[in-house]
């Protein structure tokens, strides 16, 4: 059974990642509002990518026998100044989100909760992933920011990308 401090500590993490796809399905309708679908697009994979961790730790939780208890979101943000500024909130975004992760694996350290810190490690590589792809359209959109036929490619590009639900059990092992 999880002790109290750490189902709270992962409560708030369920909050956070709550709040990740509350904030990139802001950046989908900013995307939709400038006409650029392939990147509203992956903003709305992106969207579903954080309901999937959101779940992950609901079900660990809750096989944990922890009560999951819903705080109210935030509000994110509705406007950019461009989708370059989009991709650099994105990647401080996720930096940020890298070290609730790391604070999380601290805790379950100190509290000799090692099933809770194997499960964390799926968070640490998957946020590996999130940085490098937000930093790699920053990249991107400073290459291309004021071409507008590269926007137009880059959104194409955009377009394909699609969710791809995790496989195995939900604690997630890939
Ligand atoms: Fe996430
Ligand atoms: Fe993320």
């Amino acid at each position: 059974m999880i002790n109290e401090k750490m189902a709270q500590a992962l409560n708030e993490q369920i909050n956070a990642e709550l709040y990740s796809a509350y904030l990139y399905i802001s950046m989908a309708a900013y995307f939709e509002s400038v006409n650029l679908p392939g990147f509203a697009n992956w903003m709305r994979v992106q969207t579903q990518e954080e309901l999937m961790h959101a779940m992950k730790i609901y079900d660990f939780v809750n096989e944990r026998g922890g009560r999951i208890i819903l705080k109210a979101i935030e509000r994110p943000p509705v406007e950019w100044k461009s989708p370059l500024a989009v991709f650099e909130a994105t990647y401080k975004h996720e930096q940020k989100v890298t070290g609730l992760i790391n604070e999380l694996v601290n805790l379950a350290i100190e509290e000799k909760d090692h099933g809770t810190n194997a499960f964390l490690q799926w968070f640490i590589n998957e946020q590996v992933e999130e940085e490098k792809s937000a930093s790699d359209m920053v990249g991107k959109l400073k290459l291309i920011e004021a071409n507008p036929e590269g926007m137009y490619m880059l959104d194409k590009e955009m377009g394909q990308r699609i969710f791809t639900p995790p496989a195995g059990t939900e604690e997630g092992q890939q």
